[in-house]
């Protein structure tokens, strides 16, 4: 096989979310495999160390604060990207939040609002800004920052609804944009070490109980799924759209087996 394929060489990606945890992650797998690469989050001081550490790899980087529920932010973010380096090969829509923990019947209008409108309003308007410009183009791929959470119903109540409309999402634009040589497809982490998750994992009883809930044993962390996210992100993949990668150490699976040994 031509290894090359696995490389982003010559590609521009802009990564949301893209100032710590799996966003992160990911934007340094795409600079080690060549790309140029643009994060963007709301802070701006939180995104330039991470510019500077894509730079040293050698790539091109931009950070450019966005907020991605915001419409008119999206469009001047990916005008900045297209007036630096001209096109959009591939988009991961990885910024998300969860800012309500608890049961569905005391969730609050303001946080079916908020997490609605950044985890799957804003990949639906950031998705068709930049598909456009990759239609021109004549192609790229798009990744949809999912979750298991959209798969399996969980206590994760609002944020479960989200994830499971971004994967129906992430069908409906494979559905309808494969004839432009756009690809969409989602990749659904389990538990990831990250701050958005702390709640299930920093008190040691809720982290042994999550490990032990995977076939693997164990919390990932945000390299683990950073392979996936090249993967899509690299030609390697050529003929997948409209696909789900659940990176989850085993959990859809379940605990592994126990024969009292
Ligand atoms: N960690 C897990 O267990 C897990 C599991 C499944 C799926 N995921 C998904 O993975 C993605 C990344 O999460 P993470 O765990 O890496 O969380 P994280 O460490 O908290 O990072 C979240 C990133 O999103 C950015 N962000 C948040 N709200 C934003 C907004 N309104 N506009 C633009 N950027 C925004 C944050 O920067 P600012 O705060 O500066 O905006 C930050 O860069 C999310 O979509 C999450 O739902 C995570």
């Amino acid at each position: 096989m031509d290894l090359s394929r696995f490389s982003l060489e010559g590609k521009n990606a802009l990564v949301t979310g893209g100032s710590r945890g799996i966003g992160r992650a990911i934007a340094l797998a795409f600079a080690d495999a060549g790309a140029n690469v643009a994060i963007s989050g709301r802070k701006l001081p939180d995104l330039e160390p991470v510019a500077e550490e894509l730079k040293k790899k050698g790539v091109q980087s931009l950070a450019v604060a966005s907020h991605v529920a915001k419409l008119e932010e999206s469009k001047a973010l990916v005008e900045k990207v297209k007036g630096e380096w001209g096109r959009i090969d591939v988009l991961v829509n990885n910024a998300g939040t969860n800012p309500y923990y608890g049961p569905m019947l005391e969730a609050e209008e303001w946080a079916w609002d908020v997490t609605m409108n950044v985890n799957l309003k804003g990949p639906f308007l950031l998705s068709r800004l930049v598909a456009r410009l990759m239609k021109e183009q004549g192609g790229g791929s798009i990744i949809n920052t999912a979750s298991i959470a959209g798969i399996v119903a969980s206590e994760l109540g609002i944020y479960s609804v989200t994830k499971a409309g971004l994967i129906m999402l992430t069908r409906v634009l494979a559905k309808e944009w494969g004839q432009y040589k756009i690809r969409v497809n989602a990749i659904a982490p389990g538990v990831i070490k990250t701050r958005l998750s702390e709640a299930l994992w920093k008190e040691p009883a809720k982290e042994k109980l999550a490990a032990k809930s995977k076939a693997l044993g164990y919390i990932g962390v945000p390299e683990d799924v950073a392979g996936t996210a090249l993967f899509l992100a690299s030609d390697a993949s050529s003929y997948i759209t409209g696909e789900v990668i659940l990176v989850d150490g085993g959990e859809f699976v379940g605990p592994a087996l126990d024969y009292g040994k």
